[in-house]
């Protein structure tokens, strides 16, 4: 079982951006136990800053992996082009939000990915990339 978690713009600066909404870990250092918790899984783990990069990365593992879990950040609410990455690849993709955007900005409110993805998680902390690939393993 291969699987690739993708984090997007400024989900780098976890554990001192925001911490209140976003938690205090850094994703390096959850990832780690992500790796204790799961020895038999291959897991990757890919962040960029960049629309571009992202996209380049879900055509690139989006034919060979089992499942990808993603956390696009902000172009969530604004990227039509991550989207249609999505949409055009094999591998199925879990969309993940660390907080609750429902609760929040009504423009976090819209995921131009949520139709394109097999499913959602949000508002459950870090918890959420353990859940989808709890999700992978299951099928
Ligand atoms: C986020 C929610 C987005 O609205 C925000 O832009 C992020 C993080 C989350 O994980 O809760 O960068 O995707």
């Amino acid at each position: 079982m291969k699987i690739l978690i993708i984090n997007g713009p400024n989900l780098n600066l976890l554990g001192v951006r925001d911490p209140e909404i976003y938690g205090r870990e850094t994703f390096e250092e959850f990832f780690l136990e992500l790796q204790a918790e799961y020895p038999t899984v291959t897991l990757h783990y890919f962040q960029s800053n960049h629309e571009g990069d992202l996209i380049d990365k879900l055509h690139e593992a989006g034919f060979g992996y089992d499942g990808i879990v993603l956390n696009a950040g902000a172009y969530t609410h604004t990227s039509i082009a991550l989207a249609d990455a999505i949409g055009g690849i094999r591998t199925p993709v879990v969309e993940v939000h660390i907080s609750n955007v429902h609760a929040r900005e009504p423009f976090r409110h819209t995921s131009f990915l949520a139709a394109k993805c097999a499913g959602s998680i949000v508002g459950l902390g870090l918890k959420g990339y353990e859940l989808a690939i709890e999700y992978f393993l299951s099928l």
